[in-house]
């Protein structure tokens, strides 16, 4: 089944490109977006909506964020996400112009299950974004928009949530010709980039073997902090996780802007940080700050690791590595930086002789409380 890849895990992250493709799939048709799953939510109620609210757990909460970005910006509606198990457990102001989208792999996952029911007792109308046909939460859901993965079984979530991005974005994108927030043109410019995101892909895959180097040079590592701004932030939340729950090492995400607030005194001589660099191009305002965080950690001794865009040369003089991704526009950053961060913690717990797969004390679905 592993279709000769040493692991799932191995085997899930090479898939991504194809991942994201699949999602996409007969849903950009003459640059516009066609959600037929979608129809039972006619345009004045898609019109009609206040806020959103998005609920999820853990790597699908964070793919949840990212779409925060783009969902904001695109169709000027407000978006917060939620922790499932936080959610339900206190007492959300909902109504029928809110809509509720939950975020879920497996479609399994209690603590979503529970918030989703309750969002609909409570009167929201319910979309899930889900990676399994026939899953609870879509049954429970109004509307269902599959991302089409292919079943992943490594514990840990790496092609899934790349698709769950595509999936958000095309929603995202959706809601902003409904709601008049982008023209045509507009819209057709990020189906474009949406569409370039496989092929990206591939070209990030292709330097794997340098992050692998990276993560065996650095297997005795007791510590790891991932540093992110923008839609860079919940990759460093993301790569933390992952880091966690497949080589067991002590790590934090936090959004770059932090620093001066509290994290910057964990900077000590030689701990590791991961940077996300926005976009040069991009990311105009934002690149010179993210650069200027890299050298007040770099003063303090961290070893920097900068995950940068092909040319930026800004972040040579101050990165102990550089890992390079290939130019896309800010908001498709994100399916692009994850990438190296997946594969230094999956390189990690190899090279720690660890089950990759299988992660002491984790499960596929959660589907208890
Ligand atoms: C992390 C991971 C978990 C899941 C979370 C939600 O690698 O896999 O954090 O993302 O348990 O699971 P689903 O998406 O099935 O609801």
């Amino acid at each position: 089944e592993k279709g000769g890849w040493s692991s799932f895990m191995r085997k899930e992250v090479s898939e991504q490109p194809e991942a994201v493709a699949k999602t996409l799939l007969g849903r950009v048709v003459d640059d516009q977006v066609v959600i037929p799953e979608l129809e039972s939510f006619g345009d004045d109620e898609l019109r009609g909506i206040r806020r959103i609210t998005v609920i999820a757990c853990g790597t699908a909460s964070y793919a949840g964020m990212v779409a925060k970005y783009a969902i904001e910006q695109w169709a000027r509606v407000p978006v917060e996400i939620e922790l499932s198990h936080e959610f339900r457990y206190r007492e959300p102001v909902l109504d029928d112009h809110t809509l509720v989208v939950s975020i879920s792999q497996s479609g399994e996952t209690m603590d979503t299950l529970m918030a989703v029911k309750y969002a609909r007792e409570q009167g929201a109308r319910t979309i899930s974004i889900c990676n399994t046909q026939g899953a609870t939460i879509p049954r429970e859901s109004d509307a269902v928009v599959y991302t089409h993965a292919g079943p992943e079984v490594a514990v840990a979530s790496t092609k899934a949530f790349v698709a769950q991005i595509a999936a958000l974005y095309l929603f995202g994108l959706h809601l902003a010709r409904v709601r008049g927030t982008l023209s045509a043109e507009e819209i057709a410019v990020q189906l474009h980039e949406l569409q370039a995101v496989p092929e990206k892909l591939e070209l990030v895959l292709a330097e794997s073997e340098k992050v692998a180097q990276l993560a065996h040079w650095m297997a005795d590592t007791r510590s790891v902090l991932f540093l992110g701004r923008h839609v860079g932030y919940p990759i460093a939340l993301e790569g933390a996780l992952k880091l966690k729950e497949l080589a067991y090492i002590h790590a934090e995400g936090f959004a770059a802007g932090e620093l001066k607030h509290g994290p910057i005194a964990l900077i000590e001589p030689g701990q590791p940080v991961f940077v996300v660099v926005p976009s040069p191009r991009g990311s105009a305002t934002l690149h010179p700050k993210v650069v200027s965080n890299i050298q007040e950690i770099r003063a303090r001794g961290a070893r920097v690791i900068a995950i940068a865009e092909a040319g930026d040369a800004a972040v040579l003089p101050f990165a102990d590595e550089v890992l390079r991704i290939p130019l896309a526009a800010p908001l498709f950053e994100p399916l692009l930086a994850v990438v190296p961060l997946q594969i230094f913690a999956m390189e990690l717990s190899q090279a720690k002789g660890l089950d990759v797969d299988q992660p002491r004390n984790l499960a596929k679905s959660v589907t208890v409380e």
